[in-house]
This record gives structure tokens, sequence and C-alpha cells, in this order.
């Protein structure tokens, strides 16, 4: 009884795993197109809702297809075959946007070589022989008939939406995880589609989750954290340096741990060819600069008897106030280019809320210790004894 249930499990297991067609049924099949027109075989694509109709002829070599994806009538749309690697660079590209005066629907092609392509009308790598496209009910259908490039069945694909328009040719999309994972490999022969990202891009994806995980750990919540840390603990006994050597050591990991986060953006930054986020860039090496300071100024701190040292405070309160200030909202400013999946960015929100919702209760304890304290032995917090000063 156990083992024919457990045998019917498996089957079914098996079933599921090696029967994805069945199991997911494609949306691609009901859709229809003008004119009647008609193809062989269909795929829904992965990421972006598009999918991709097409009629394959063996003896030439050719096969016609119609790509359909959703997008506003002021965006863009583009399908693409790269002939020589995976992803963007290399693809070769036909794009259908409305042109601005006559609002008509455009198609052009356009060989895109770097990740700042200037879209024009230019011949591809194989012929097109035909294109035309056509918006309706909210999305885009675009037309080809082209010859496979080195008459190979098996083609790298890429397909890709976007609603900017710099200098009236279609612009950037967005960043996140859907766009970039928006190719593939498709066998116009078989129908088989091998979602094979490039590897390229499924590394630098990593890397930039690895890059906004460090930021928003160190800047976003260790050094906020540390601050809250030492006002409160030194509130607790003023007279011992155990507060500083807290802040001292957990600012210090902070800062490592933003340092490699850092480092990591610049690398990113300079693998990106033809992109630039100048905000986010000028923020982070303003930012590095600030901290910086922050954590060698620890290195000069005068002694709490030392005149200078009330300078020294002020000096060292307002760039620790600065640098957590603009590591949030470059932390913001990161969120908005890597576009991850919203609860990402709210979990933050949350913990920033957290953090910012224990400030005032805690300074209301530290005043309302410091008053007892000061009540009890006369002492006030600001004549705290010199033994720390031996700490600095
Ligand atoms: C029209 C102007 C376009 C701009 C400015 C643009 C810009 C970019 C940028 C900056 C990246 C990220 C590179 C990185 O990871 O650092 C990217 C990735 C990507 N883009 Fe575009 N893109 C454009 C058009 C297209 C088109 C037409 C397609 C496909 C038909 C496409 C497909 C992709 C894909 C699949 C990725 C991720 C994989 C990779 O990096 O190769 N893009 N794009
Ligand atoms: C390729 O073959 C198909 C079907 O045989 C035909 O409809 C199409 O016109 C041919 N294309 C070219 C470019 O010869
Ligand atoms: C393309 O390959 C097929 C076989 O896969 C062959 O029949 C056809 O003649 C080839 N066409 C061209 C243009 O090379
Ligand atoms: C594109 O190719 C066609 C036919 O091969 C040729 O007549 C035309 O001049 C080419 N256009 C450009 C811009 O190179
Ligand atoms: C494109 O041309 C091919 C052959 O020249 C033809 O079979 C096909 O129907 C045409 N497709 C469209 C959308 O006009
Ligand atoms: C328009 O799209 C909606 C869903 O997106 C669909 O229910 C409806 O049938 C479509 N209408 C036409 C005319 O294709």
């Amino acid at each position: 009884m156990d083992t024919c249930i457990h045998r019917v499990l498996l089957t079914c297991l098996l079933f599921s795993l090696f029967s994805p067609p069945f199991v997911s049924a494609q949306v691609c099949v009901s859709e229809t197109f003008s004119s009647n027109k008609l193809y062989a075989s269909c795929n829904s694509l992965t990421v972006l809702g598009a999918t991709l109709h097409w009629t394959y002829h063996p003896s030439n070599g050719t096969t016609d297809v119609a790509y359909r994806i959703q997008q506003a009538a002021t965006g863009w749309v583009a399908w693409a075959i790269n002939p020589k690697m995976t992803g963007m660079l290399g693809s070769n590209a036909l794009f259908a946007y409305h042109d601005s005066t006559s609002g008509a629907v455009n198609v052009v092609s356009t060989v895109i070589n770097d990740y700042m392509p200037t879209v024009r009308d230019e011949n591809l790598t194989f012929a097109v022989y035909n294109r035309s496209a056509e918006y309706s009910n909210g999305t885009y259908t675009i037309y080809a008939s082209i010859q496979l490039p080195g008459n190979k069945t098996t083609q790298n694909i890429a397909w890709q939406a976007g609603t900017d328009f710099t200098g009236g040719a279609p612009g950037g999309h967005k960043l996140g995880p859907p766009n970039v994972l928006a190719s593939t490999s498709i066998d116009f022969l078989s129908g088989a589609s091998v979602p094979v990202p490039s590897p390229a891009s499924d590394n630098r994806l990593r890397q930039k989750n690895i890059h906004g995980i460090l930021n928003t750990v160190a800047w976003g919540i260790i050094l906020p954290v540390g601050v809250l840390k030492a006002r409160y603990i030194k509130s607790l006994n003023p007279s011992s340096p155990a507060w500083f050597h807290v802040h001292k050591i957990f600012q210090s990991i902070g800062y490592i741990i933003g340092v490699a986060g850092f480092a990591l953006g610049l690398k990113l930054g300079s693998e990106s060819k033809g992109i630039t986020h100048h905000g986010h860039r000028t923020m982070a090496i303003v930012l590095f600069c600030f901290a910086t300071i922050q954590v060698s100024a620890l290195l000069v701190r005068p002694k709490p008897t030392h005149k200078r040292r009330i300078y020294w405070n002020a000096y060292h309160y307002s760039v620790g106030i600065l640098v957590i200030t603009l590591g949030i909202i470059n932390i913001f400013a990161g969120f908005n280019i890597l576009n991850p999946d919203n609860k990402w960015r709210r979990l933050y929100i949350v913990i920033i809320c957290v953090i910012a919702g224990i400030a005032p209760i805690l300074e209301v304890c530290k005043w309302t210790m410091c008053r007892n304290r000061e009540s009890r032995s006369y002492t006030k917090p600001e004549n705290v004894p010199s033994e720390w000063a031996a700490t600095a």
C-alpha cells in the first residue's frame, strides 16, 4: 500500500519534471494574427511576457517570425538574433516603435555592438526579406522573414522592451532581473528552447546583487546601528571606555564591508561599457572619501581634556551624519538601478524605519538616565572622566 502510493507519487513527479509542455500550457498557442497569418510553432518566452511564433522553411533555411509583447504605445520593443554570442552585445535586432511625427509603427534593424547603441536602420549580418510591425490592444507585434545565420536552426535570441527615447531613438531599458534575463537559445526546427542566459550576464547579475547586499548592510545598517550603540552604551556608563571600543570595532567592520562593496561597484561600472550611472557613482565616491576621513579621524582624536576636542566632536558628529545620510540615499539610488523585486526595497525600508524609530526612544532613555545620574552624583555627562582618553 505504502509503496504503491510512493510509486504513484514518483511517477507524477517524473511526469511533471520531464513534460513541462503538457504541464504548463503555452500561452502563445491561443494568439492570432492579422491577415490570418499562421505559424507552425510558438514559444512563450521566459520573461517580459513575450511570445515568439515562427515557420521554418528547410528548403532555403529561412524562417517567418512573429514576435509579440505588451508595451505602452509610447515605448519600444525589440527582438534579436545573436549570431556570435549570447545576450545583448552582438545582437542583430529588429525594433518597433511609434514614429513621433507620423504616429505610424516603425520597424528598424540595428546591430548592437555596445551598451549604448545608436538605433538607426541598417543592414543586419543576415538577410531580412520582409518586415513589418503593428500595434493593437496594448501589444506590439513584429513580423519578419529572415535568413537564419550560418543556415543553423539553433540560434541565440534576445528580446527587450523599454520606454526611453534618448535622442529620438529607442534608448535604454530597465536593468533588473526580468530585462537582463531576456535571452535564450531556440531551435527553429524542433521548437525546443534552451534557457541559456549569457553566462556573463548571469555572473554579472550575481555580482550586482552582492554589491547591493554589501553596501546596504555596511552603509545602511551596520554604520547607523553603530552610531546608535555608541550614543546608547555611552549614556549607560559614560565613565567607561567600553562604548568607544565597541563603536570603533563596529564602525571599522562596517567600513571594511562598505569599501568591499564600493570596490565591487567600481569594477562593475568599469565593465559595463558605455553606461555610467553618474549620480550613484559620484555619490559613492564622495561617500567613500568622507567615510575614510571619518575612520582616519579616530587616529587623531584629541584627549577629552584638550580644548580642540570640542571641535573634533562637532566635526565627527557632522561627518558621521553626512556619511549615513549619503549612504542611505545612495542605497535607494542603487535600488532604482538594480531594480530588484520590490520586497527587498520594502524590507530595507522596514529596517531603516526600525533603526530610525529606536533612535528617539534611546534618546529619551539617555536623557532620563543622565538626569538621574546627574541628580545622584552632580556630574554632568560632558565632564566625563578622562579614562577613555587613553583609547583614542
Ligand atoms: C536601445 C538601447 C539599449 C540600451 C541603452 C541598453 C542598455 C543595456 C545595459 C546598460 C545593459 C546592462 C549591461 C550590464 O550588465 O552592465 C543591458 C543588458 C541587456 N540588454 Fe540592453 N540595451 C538596449 C537595447 C537592447 C535590446 C534591443 C535588446 C534585445 C533585443 C537588449 C537586451 C539586453 C539583454 C538580454 C541584456 C542582459 C544580458 C547582457 O548584458 O548582454 N538590450 N542593456
Ligand atoms: C523560402 O521558402 C519558403 C517556402 O518554401 C518560401 O515561401 C519563401 O519565399 C522562400 N524564401 C526565400 C527568401 O527564398
Ligand atoms: C540549409 O540547410 C538545409 C539542411 O539543413 C539545406 O537543405 C539547405 O539547402 C540549406 N540552405 C542554404 C541556403 O544553405
Ligand atoms: C543593405 O543591403 C542591400 C542589399 O544587400 C544593399 O542594396 C543596401 O545598399 C545595403 N544598405 C546599406 C545601408 O548598407
Ligand atoms: C515574407 O516573405 C516571405 C517570402 O518572401 C513570405 O513567405 C512571408 O509570408 C512574408 N511574410 C510577411 C509577414 O509578409
Ligand atoms: C485584448 O487583450 C485582452 C487581455 O489583455 C484580451 O482579453 C482581449 O481579448 C484582447 N482583445 C483583442 C481584440 O485582441
